[in-house]
Order: C-alpha cells, then sequence, then structure tokens
C-alpha cells in the first residue's frame, strides 16, 4: 500500500518559494506513478482491464503524459480536454468521452481522434448522426435511478440528469444494431470519493447484471463496461490515503465471474481521478494575516478559488504547518482565504500549534479537483502548479495567472470610445 508521507520538508519548499511564490499546488511524481502502477496491477485481474484517467481531475498535461507512460487512457468531457489527450498524443480508443448536453463539436473532435463516444441521452443517437455520422463503436451511459442509492456528492441518481434510463438502453442498443453499428459498450458513474467496498462492487454488479439483461433484450453484447470514477481518497492523516485497490479488484472479479458464468466476457474499464491524483497533490500556502475577533482567523495567500471543495462540500483537507508538525495542538483557527465569502475557509475550529504570519501551510490532497476547480470570481488568479520530479529536482508544470490574463478578453481601447467618453 502506498502511505503518503509528506514529500517535501519545510526547508524544500522555503527554496522552491524563492523562484515560485505561494500559493502553488505541488504533485509527488514518485508517489503519482508508484499509485499508478498500483492501480493499473490490482486491476488487471478483471479482463481486458483499462484506466482512463479523468481528466477534468487534474487536466495538466505534464501528468497526463506521466500517466500515459503509465498506461492509462483519458476521460475527456469537453472539446480542451480532448484537446489535451491529443496534445499528449492520448488518442483513438485510449479516449472516452463522456459529456453531457454535448455539443455537435465535441462529437465530431472525439470522432476525429477516433475516441470512444459515451451517449448520455437516446436523442442523442440522432443528434450523432446528423453532426459526425455514427462511429463503429458507441456506448451509453446508464442512470439506475431508484435502482441505486447515490451519496452526499452525487446525489440521488433519480434527481441525476446523466444517463440513459434501463429501457432507453435497451432500445437505444436496438436502434444502433439497425443502424449498423458493430461495437457497443456501456458506463456508469453512480458513486463519488466512495469509502466502502461494497459500494463500489455493488456498482459493478449491478451493471454486469444490466449487461446480460440488454444481451437478452436488445440482442448485443456489449465489449466492455466502464464502472467510472467515483474511488475515494480517505482523509484523514492516520488512514491510508488511498482505498485497498486489490481488495476492490478481487471482488468485483468475484462478482464478474458469478454474474456472468462465462456466459460473456465484457473488458472492465474504470476512469478514476481522485484517487489517481488526490493524494499526490498539495496546496501551498502562506500565513498572511492572523486576526482576533469573536473567533481567531489565519488568513492565508490562497482562496477557494485554488481549492473549492472545503468551501464546495464541507470536505475535509487535513492541513499541517510547515516545520511544527510535532508541536502541541493548543490553538483553535478558522484558517481562511481571502474570497468575499464567508465559507471561503479551509478549517473551522480546527486545532493547530500557535500559527504565526509568515508560517507555510500544507493543505492534503489538493491533487484532484483542486487547480482544476479553480475560478476568477472576486478578481483572483489560479496560481502555479509545480511538480517534484523523481530525481527531488523542481518543475513549474504551469505558470500562475496575471493580470494580464485576467484582463486578456476586455478591450480598453474601446472603452475610451464607448458612450462617448475620453479615453
Ligand atoms: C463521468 C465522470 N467520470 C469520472 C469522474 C471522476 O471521478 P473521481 O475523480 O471521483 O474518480 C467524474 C467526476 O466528476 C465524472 O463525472
Amino acid at each position: 500500500m502506498v502511505d503518503v508521507k509528506l514529500p517535501f520538508d519545510k526547508q524544500k519548499i522555503v527554496e522552491i518559494t524563492k523562484e515560485h511564490p505561494t500559493p502553488f499546488h505541488i504533485y509527488d511524481e514518485k508517489g503519482l506513478r508508484e499509485n499508478a502502477r498500483r492501480f493499473k496491477e490490482a486491476f488487471s485481474i478483471l479482463p481486458g482491464f483499462k484506466e482512463y484517467f479523468a481528466v477534468k481531475a487534474c487536466p495538466n498535461p505534464f501528468l497526463l503524459k506521466i500517466l500515459k507512460e503509465e498506461g492509462f487512457g483519458t476521460d475527456c468531457s469537453s472539446l480542451p480536454e480532448l484537446m489535451l489527450s491529443e496534445k499528449v498524443g492520448i488518442v483513438g480508443e485510449d479516449i472516452m468521452m463522456s459529456s453531457n448536453d454535448t455539443p455537435a463539436e465535441e462529437f465530431v473532435k472525439c470522432k476525429e481522434l477516433g475516441g470512444i463516444i459515451n451517449l448520455d441521452d437516446i436523442s442523442h443517437i440522432d443528434f450523432l448522426e446528423k453532426a459526425a455520422g455514427l462511429p463503429e463503436m458507441i456506448c451509453f451511459r446508464y442512470n439506475p435511478g431508484p435502482a441505486k442509492k447515490g451519496n452526499d456528492i452525487i446525489g440521488d441518481p433519480k434527481e441525476a440528469k446523466y444517463g440513459f434510463t434501463k429501457e432507453q438502453m435497451i432500445e437505444g442498443y436496438k436502434i444502433l444494431k439497425e443502424k449498423g453499428v458493430k461495437r457497443f459498450g456501456m458506463h456508469t458513474m453512480m458513486v463519488s470519493n466512495e469509502l466502502e467496498v461494497r459500494g463500489l462492487v455493488e456498482t459493478a454488479r449491478l451493471m454486469f447484471e444490466l449487461a446480460l439483461e440488454v444481451k437478452e433484450k436488445a440482442g448485443i453484447e456489449v465489449e466492455f463496461i466502464n464502472l467510472g470514477g467515483g474511488i475515494g481518497t480517505p482523509q484523514m492523516p492516520d488512514q491510508p490515503h488511498t482505498m485497498p485497490y486489490e481488495d476492490i479488484a478481487r471482488d468485483m472479479k468475484k462478482v464478474y465471474e458469478i454474474v456472468f458464468a462465462g456466459e460473456m466476457q465484457p473488458k472492465v474499464y474504470l476512469e478514476c481521478g481522485r484517487t489517481i491524483t488526490g493524494p499526490f497533490g498539495w496546496l501551498i500556502t502562506k500565513v498572511r494575516h492572523l486576526k482576533k475577533t469573536y473567533k481567531d482567523y489565519v488568513g492565508t495567500d490562497a482562496c477557494m478559488a485554488n481549492l473549492m471543495r472545503p468551501a464546495l462540500y464541507g470536505a475535509y483537507h487535513h492541513l499541517v504547518v510547515l516545520g511544527k508538525e510535532n508541536d502541541d495542538l493548543s490553538h483553535k483557527y478558522d484558517v481562511t482565504g481571502s474570497l468575499c465569502e464567508n465559507n471561503d475557509k479551509f478549517a473551522i475550529d480546527r486545532m493547530f500549534p500557535e500559527i504565526e504570519v509568515g508560517d507555510l501551510l500544507v493543505i492534503y490532497n489538493a491533487g484532484a479537483h483542486g487547480h482544476a476547480m479553480g475560478f476568477n470570481y472576486n478578481g483572483k488568479l489560479r496560481s502555479a502548479e509545480i511538480l517534484l520530479r523523481e530525481d527531488g529536482s523542481v518543475l513549474q508544470i504551469r505558470r500562475a495567472e496575471t493580470v494580464d490574463d485576467y484582463f486578456a478578453t476586455l478591450d480598453f481601447d474601446k472603452l475610451g470610445e464607448f458612450n462617448g467618453q475620453e479615453k
């Protein structure tokens, strides 16, 4: 099991900050590769296993290139993500595209790249045919509705906008067959940040049983079943930072053998994001101000634009004060960002050692759905991304945004003529 200890110490971060000011995300190449290898090896007991890394979790081409080297494909959900995949050389059936409310140009681009198109709705069969023509292989995304309970993050499947009903799946495959499509896939994404092995295995069971039902009722055999992403990352420092992949894979294989009993042998795919990069990325931020009112506040130079999960979902992200890791947890603080939203907090009523202005904080598990969820509200600029290489060197893999980037879509020259005002 890969246990994530910080791959850097205070001295290393202080050295990095001389060239790369805080805040920034830092990723650990060694941990990322070891985790990717362990993931791949564990799930390779399933027939034809392949992982399509969910690009949305961490859309950085350098990290995608590392994952390509480890044998992963990409799960893309937009035109820019397809283009990113192409830029790192992940093309053909190493791409799966699962988007919803899909514009025509995404279908066209995915088909051009030879990627596997995963349709979100039965009406998209016609839409795709008109926009790009039907490819040789098509996949459908399943929404189990009342057949499966969701969780707090992904919500109740009945309320989810994604995917086909079971009846639509069966009908859809019949339509494709009539239209001459020869190869079929089946996909779902039923859980998010799931920390129970059973929850993940039950998703597999539901899909395996559906594949048999589709075979019986639509007369087609799916070539693969993509079980989506959603493998969670335990958050507490005393827990292993990744799930027991070996146990999940072993239990999925058992269910596979029982359900299919030799009748079908579809390949099994996953498209995890969080568990692949999440625990191997950290947000580094510096304490800018200390404030005492009704509570004690630690104001940092990062904010929810750098890591939105605590504000959005109330997600716990472990946080340490570099150089004070072993000090007594003697002070209770809210650790905040500078955005004008009161939920812009990385920690609430949490115990820390006494914090001083200038202290460097490390926010854990920021390698997935972290930088990727960044936004510019309140004039906040996206921060840099740094890769800690296996030899201990560092490489900036995305620069921080500047004010010029923020203004790049505005034309101030036109403002001078606007409403007759002088420049
Ligand atoms: C369709 C789809 N696949 C995969 C993922 C990746 O999920 P996770 O990062 O939780 O593994 C997501 C996340 O939103 C998704 O929407």
